[in-house]
C-alpha cells in the first residue's frame, strides 16, 4: 500500500478527494495536514476532523500554517466553498483537541523520517506546509518518495489560471512556497488546471454517485450543491471541474494521463505572480533559471476524462 500524507484545505473538492483516497485500496492515508485556503486554518482543520469522525476514517490530523511564507494571505473564497468550506451544510461542533501534537511541517518530517523513501505527499492546497518542512529539514527532500501537486496551469487546453489570468489558486496563494518546492530535490507529478478542468462531474453523474455509492455519495451530493452553483454562475457549466481528486487519480491511475517532463518555476512577484512555467526543451541558454532546479518534474497535459469518471465511481461504489 502507498503511504500518503494528504496536505489539504477542505474544501468541497478536497473532501471529495479525501473520501476517494480513503476508498482506494492502494492507499494508506497516514495523515491529513491542513492549510489555510478554501476557508480559515481552523475551518479546514475542523473539516478534516469532521470527515474522519463522520466516515470513521483512520488518519492523523495535523494542523498546518496559517499564512503564506512571505505574502499576506488573501481572503477565503467563501463564494466557491461556502463560509464553512463545505458548502454551508450544517456541521456539528468539532473538538480541536483531537488534532495531532505535531504541527504539519514537523508531522511531515517525522513521518518521512520514520518511513524513508516510502511516503508520497499529495498537496492540494497552498504548498506552505511542505515548503516549511523542507526549510526546517534541508536533508528531507530525497527521502520523500513522491510529491503530487494539484496546482498550477501550464497553458495546455487554454488553461492559464483561475484566480488571475495567469495563476491558479493553490500556487497564487503562496508562490514563494511553490517555487521552493518545485526547485527542491523532489520527484514531482503535477496535475494542474490543464487536466483538472478537462474532467467535469455533471448533474446526472452526481445523482448517480448519490444513488449508488451509499457510504459517501449522498454526502458528496449535499456538499457539492454550493460548488455546482458557483460553476454554473461563473463558467456556465452543468457540473464542476474535478481538481483535488485528480491528485489521487494521478497516483492510482497514472495510465489515464500523458505527462511532459522538465523543470518548473513559479513567478513570485508582479502581475503574473503564481504563474507556473515548465521548460521542456533541453536547449542551453547563457542565463537559465530552470537549469539549477534539482527536481524531477512531470506535468500532466492530457487526461482520459471518461476513464477518470468511471474509476472514481467504481471505487466509491464499493467504499
Ligand atoms: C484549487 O483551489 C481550491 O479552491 C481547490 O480546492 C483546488 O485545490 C483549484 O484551483
Ligand atoms: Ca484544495
Amino acid at each position: 500500500m502507498e503511504k500518503v500524507i494528504f496536505d489539504t484545505d477542505p474544501g468541497i473538492d478536497d473532501s471529495m478527494a479525501i473520501l476517494f483516497a480513503a476508498a482506494c485500496p492502494e492507499i494508506k492515508l497516514l495523515g491529513l495536514t491542513t492549510i489555510f485556503g478554501n476557508t480559515t486554518l481552523e475551518g479546514t482543520t475542523k473539516n478534516a476532523l469532521f470527515l474522519k469522525e463522520k466516515f470513521n476514517l483512520d488518519y492523523d490530523v495535523a494542523m498546518g500554517e496559517e499564512t503564506p511564507l512571505f505574502i499576506r494571505a488573501g481572503k477565503c473564497p467563501s463564494f466557491v466553498h461556502g463560509d464553512n468550506g463545505l458548502g454551508n451544510i450544517k456541521l456539528p461542533d468539532i473538538d480541536l483537541s483531537k488534532i495531532h501534537h505535531l504541527r504539519a511541517p514537523e508531522y511531515i518530517i517525522s513521518k518521512v523520517r520514520e518511513f524513508p523513501h516510502e511516503v508520497t505527499i499529495m498537496c492540494v492546497g497552498r504548498l506552505t506546509n511542505l515548503a516549511k518542512a523542507l526549510m526546517l529539514d534541508p536533508d528531507l527532500a530525497p527521502l520523500i518518495k513522491k510529491v503530487i501537486i494539484m496546482g498550477g496551469a501550464f497553458g495546455h487546453h487554454g488553461a492559464f489560471g483561475n484566480v488571475t489570468p495567469f495563476a491558479e489558486a493553490n500556487i497564487a496563494g503562496d508562490p514563494h512556497a511553490a517555487d521552493l518546492v518545485y526547485t527542491s530535490e523532489l520527484n514531482i507529478d503535477t496535475v494542474g488546471l490543464d487536466v483538472t478542468q478537462e474532467v467535469i462531474m455533471n448533474e446526472s453523474y452526481l445523482q448517480k454517485l448519490r444513488d449508488n455509492c451509499h457510504k459517501a455519495g449522498p454526502f458528496i451530493y449535499e456538499i457539492s450543491r454550493f460548488y455546482y452553483d458557483f460553476h454554473k454562475k461563473s463558467a456556465g457549466l452543468d457540473g464542476f471541474y474535478v481538481h483535488d481528486s485528480s491528485a489521487v487519480m494521478c497516483l492510482v491511475r497514472p495510465d489515464l494521463y500523458t505527462f511532459e517532463e522538465g523543470p518548473v518555476r513559479v513567478v513570485c512577484t508582479g502581475p503574473a505572480a503564481g504563474h507556473t512555467i515548465q521548460k521542456t526543451s533541453t536547449k542551453a541558454y547563457p542565463k537559465d533559471e530552470w537549469a539549477s532546479s534539482k527536481a524531477l518534474c512531470k506535468v500532466a497535459v492530457e487526461v482520459n476524462a471518461q476513464g477518470f469518471l468511471d474509476h472514481y465511481f467504481k471505487v466509491l461504489e464499493v467504499f
